[in-house]
C-alpha cells in the first residue's frame, strides 16, 4: 500500500492552535523522507473552493525548505477558516436567499486532477467531520486532532491545550496580587464553548476560588456565598474563572452571534455578566478580564510541540501503513489510530466524576452547584 502514495496534501481548519506549524513541519519532513511530495491547501479548503483568491496558488508545494524554522511559531502557515464548511456551504442564490450546498465533489475532483493520493486533515470536530465525509467518499484521509479547548473524544489530549492552560494559569497568578491589593473580585473569562477543560485546568492550577464550566450549570448565589465566606476569614479577594460557554442553572449561554449555515454560534459576554452580578450580590468591587483569543496565540509549549510532532509523524506512518479514515490519537503510552467515525460529531465534555473536578472540590473551589 505504501508505494501507492507519491503526493499528499495538508489542510488546517477551524480556529488556530499553537502547534499547527509543528504538525505541518513533521508531516512534510516525514513524508519527504519517504520520497513523497507534500502540498498545502490554503485556509481550510478555500484554496480549492476559491482558487482565484490565491494568485500564488490555492494548493502549493510544501518543501522541506518551506517548513524550516516554523516548529515554534503559533498560527498556521497554511491559514485557516472556521467558516464555509464544504459539507454545508452557504451559497447565495440569485434571489438573495442563502442555500446550503455540499461542495465536497470539488475537493475530490481537485485531488484527482492534481494527482494527490491522500489528505492529512488537521483540525477540530468540524474539520474531522469533513475529513470523515471525504474518506467515506473514497479519499484516503488521516485526521490530526487540534483544539485549544481539548474537547475531542478518543484522544488523551489535543495539541494547543497545554499552551492555552499555561497562559491562563500565568494570568491567574498575576491577578492574585492585584485582586488582593484592592480586595476585589476578578472574573476571568476563558474559551471553551461546550467543554470547560481550559477553565477547570487553569482554574485549579492558578488557585482560583470558583470555576464555572458548561458541564455544571451554576447558581451565582453559591459563588457569592463562597466569596463572602472568604471575606469572613480575612481573605478579602476572590478569583472566579468562567468558561465562555458556562450558563446559569436558570438561564442561557451568552451568545454574541447565532449559528448560521457554515459556521457555529459565537459565544462571549458571560464574564461581564458574572462580574456585574457578583458585585451586586457581594457589594465588592468586581473586574473582568477576557482572555479570549490570547489563549490561541504564542509559541507552543514543549508538551504541545512534542505532541504536534508526534501527531504529524504518526499521520505519515499511518498513511504509509495503508491506514485510512482514522485520526491519530494520543494515548498515555503512545499514539493510537481511532476510526474517524468514532470521533466525528462527538464532543468530550468534562466527566462529572473525573479526578480533576474532584481535586477542585477537595481544595474547596466552588463550582456554583
Ligand atoms: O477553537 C474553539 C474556540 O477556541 C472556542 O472556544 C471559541 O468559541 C472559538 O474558538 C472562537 O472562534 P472565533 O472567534 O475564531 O470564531
Amino acid at each position: 500500500m505504501s508505494n501507492a502514495i507519491r503526493r499528499i496534501a495538508i489542510s488546517t481548519g477551524g480556529g488556530d492552535a499553537p502547534g499547527l506549524n509543528a504538525v505541518i513541519r513533521a508531516v512534510v519532513i516525514a513524508a519527504s523522507n519517504r520520497g513523497w511530495e507534500c502540498y498545502g491547501i490554503r485556509e481550510g479548503f478555500n484554496g480549492i473552493l476559491f482558487p482565484e483568491r490565491f494568485p500564488e496558488g490555492g494548493v502549493f508545494r510544501l518543501t522541506r525548505d518551506r517548513v524550516r524554522g516554523i516548529g515554534h511559531l503559533g498560527g498556521t502557515i497554511l491559514g485557516t477558516t472556521n467558516k464555509g464548511n464544504p459539507l454545508h456551504f452557504p451559497m447565495k442564490m440569485p434571489d438573495g436567499s442563502v442555500k446550503e450546498v455540499d461542495r465536497t465533489d470539488e475537493i475530490l475532483e481537485c485531488f484527482a486532477r492534481k494527482e494527490l493520493d491522500a489528505l492529512v486533515s488537521i483540525g477540530g470536530d468540524g474539520s474531522l467531520t469533513i475529513a470523515h465525509a471525504l474518506s467515506k467518499r473514497g479519499l484516503r484521509v488521516v485526521g490530526v486532532p487540534k483544539t485549544i479547548d481539548n474537547d475531542l473524544d478518543k484522544t488523551y489530549t489535543t495539541f494547543g491545550f497545554d499552551t492555552a492552560v499555561g497562559f491562563a494559569t500565568e494570568c491567574l497568578d498575576r491577578l492574585h496580587s492585584t485582586a488582593e491589593s484592592h480586595q476585589r473580585v476578578f472574573v476571568v473569562e476563558v474559551m471553551g464553548r461546550y467543554a470547560g477543560w481550559i477553565a477547570l485546568n487553569s482554574g485549579i492550577s492558578g488557585s482560583a476560588h470558583a470555576i464555572l464550566i458548561p458541564e455544571i450549570p451554576f447558581d451565582l448565589d453559591k459563588v457569592a456565598a463562597k466569596i463572602r465566606s472568604r471575606d469572613q476569614v480575612g481573605r478579602m479577594y476572590s478569583l472566579v474563572v468562567v468558561a465562555e460557554g458556562a450558563n446559569p442553572a436558570h438561564g442561557h449561554r451568552s451568545v454574541l452571534e447565532q449559528a448560521e449555515i457554515g459556521h457555529a454560534e459565537r459565544l462571549g459576554g458571560v464574564g461581564e455578566w458574572v462580574a456585574k452580578e457578583l458585585q451586586a450580590r457581594t457589594g465588592k468591587d468586581a473586574r473582568v478580564v477576557v482572555l479570549g483569543h490570547l489563549l490561541r496565540g504564542g509559541s507552543p509549549t514543549s508538551f504541545d510541540r512534542l505532541a504536534a510532532l508526534r501527531f504529524g509523524t504518526a499521520a505519515v506512518r499511518a498513511l504509509d501503513e495503508g491506514q485510512n479514515g482514522i485520526m491519530v490519537a494520543l494515548a498515555l503510552a503512545g499514539v493510537n489510530y481511532v476510526p474517524l467515525e468514532e470521533v466525528a460529531g462527538r464532543m468530550k465534555a468534562v466527566p462529572l466524576d473525573c479526578d480533576t473536578l474532584q481535586t477542585g472540590r477537595d481544595l474547596g473551589i466552588a463550582f456554583g452547584d
